[in-house]
């Protein structure tokens, strides 16, 4: 026997590398509190079916109780050579409290005990993200609701396209957003129920009730089958796909900020306290926090393929292959925490160019369309009013005119069913006052389209 808690069966200790090599305690730590939490409910349960006493109830809760001040304070001492953070607690317990902290573990494995751990961490990541995620569309909607009138040229291709208005572009955000805060809600509901009490794979002997250990961490229901409960991870797999695609949406909404606070675009201003400067370029003014936002999506990424990968082929029930669930757990949490954090707080101060937006609108030829649709309402097919606006454009290119710009006898040159009504619909506010339904970029309907958002917010 050895030293070891499980080392009845074996004859010589763990080599110290193969020690070193299977402790997690370096990284799972971070479960301390959870893992208390759990503690304090299992003993709690094994004394109401009276597999404890009261008085072994009281002095495990005591002492997990001082343990959980301990580490607070940061004097709680880690040992590589527990291995895990369970062994740690268990141990300390047991120093502190005698032998009734050996009985803290009396039908339960650290099997159902991780996977217990690890869903009471996430849940509660999920609502401090849930909270910034709250925290950006609110910015977004305040933001589009200024911003309704503000005119800027929609793209396609990253050619100009049709105008669209600066609060129809950030409802765009918004709606991606409102997708991706439905996605977390449903992976915390299969994130929320409970492993304890499958033990090591098979259950337990002892007359336990999963219900009140359920009840008491606050878990939806006791997970189904013992087995499955003890080797699932596909709901980490499922947060960390959830921050995949929000950190993609996070990415685009960058790549944007980015282009658009460039000299070549000029449509905003981020405030100095969001950007860096340049050791060389004294001019320089960088939009660091959009393009690391950017950057960070990538390792995101490689967490949800390294947990996909992780749990590939694994046969059932629990295999320490699982050990290796939490770093990337741990580190998509703070990485999607901290970029909703940074644009929840640079949303709402992003400042547009009215000006420069509305000119870049304008020097695109934006309002082709409207050429197009304003002919065909005179009775020209659409396909002909498309000839005609083209060769209008290249007109355009020529003299370094916008349609807004010619005369009604330059208009005239191409096709004689255009009269002088013409420049009500080849203006920008024209053009996009007209695409009034809902949906549209019209200022009215942006305003619409913020207040059903806004109420969507309030109302998960
Ligand atoms: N540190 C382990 C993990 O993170 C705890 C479970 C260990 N169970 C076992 N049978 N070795 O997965």
């Amino acid at each position: 026997s050895t030293n070891q808690s499980w080392g009845g069966r074996f004859s010589e200790p763990t080599d110290a590398f193969v020690a070193r090599f299977t402790a997690s305690v370096g990284f799972d730590q971070r479960l301390a509190l959870q893992d208390i939490r759990g503690s304090v409910a299992h003993a709690t349960m094994l004394a109401r079916v009276g597999v404890l006493t009261d008085d072994e109830r009281d002095a495990i809760v005591v002492g997990l109780d001082e343990i959980r001040s301990e580490i607070e304070a940061g004097t709680f001492q880690w040992s590589v050579p527990l291995e895990d953070v369970h062994m740690n607690i268990e141990a300390r317990l047991t120093e502190k409290i005698g032998i009734t902290g050996k009985k803290l573990h009396t039908g339960r494995s650290r099997n159902d005990q991780v996977a217990t751990d690890i869903r009471l961490y996430l849940r509660d990541a999920i609502d401090t993200v849930e909270a910034e995620l709250t925290r950006l569309r609110q910015g977004l909607i305040e933001l589009a609701e200024r911003q309704a009138d503000t005119i800027m040229p929609g793209f396609t291709h990253l050619q100009t396209a049709q105008p669209v208005t600066f609060g129809h572009h950030l409802l765009a955000w918004q709606e991606m957003l409102a997708r991706d805060h439905e996605r977390l809600l449903d992976c915390r509901r299969r994130v929320n129920v409970l492993p304890l009490g499958a033990a090591a794979l098979a259950g337990t002997t002892y007359p336990i009730d999963r219900h009140v250990t359920a009840e008491l961490l606050g878990f939806e229901r006791p997970a189904e089958n013992s087995l499955d409960a003890v080797s699932d991870r596909d709901f980490a797999i499922e947060f960390t796909s959830f921050a995949s695609i929000l950190l993609m949406h996070l990415s685009r909404m960058s790549e944007e900020l980015v282009l658009w606070t460039s000299a070549q675009f000029d449509f905003i201003d981020l405030p100095d306290r969001f950007c860096t400067g340049s050791s060389i370029m004294p001019q320089k003014k960088n939009p660091d926090v959009p393009e690391l936002v950017r950057g960070k999506t990538g390792r995101v990424y490689g967490h949800l393929m390294g947990l996909l990968t992780l749990m590939k082929s694994q046969p059932l029930a629990y295999n320490k292959d699982n050990q290796e669930d939490k770093e990337p757990l741990f580190d998509s949490v703070d990485t999607v925490r901290d970029c909703l954090k940074a644009f929840a707080d640079m949303v709402p101060a992003i400042e547009p160019k009215k000006a420069s937006m509305f000119d870049a609108a304008r020097r695109g030829f934006s309002t082709a369309t409207d050429l197009a649709d304003y002919l065909v309402c005179r009775g020209v097919a659409f396909r002909d009013a498309h000839e005609i606006v083209g060769q209008s454009v290249a007109y355009g290119l020529k003299t370094g005119k916008d349609l807004s710009e010619m005369t009604l006898e330059e208009l005239q040159q191409f096709s004689d069913a255009i009269a002088d009504d013409v420049f009500a619909v080849l203006t920008l506010e024209g053009s996009v006052a007209a695409r009034n339904h809902i949906g549209g970029t019209a200022p009215d309907q942006v305003r619409a389209a913020a207040q059903r958002a806004r109420d969507a917010l309030t109302s998960l």
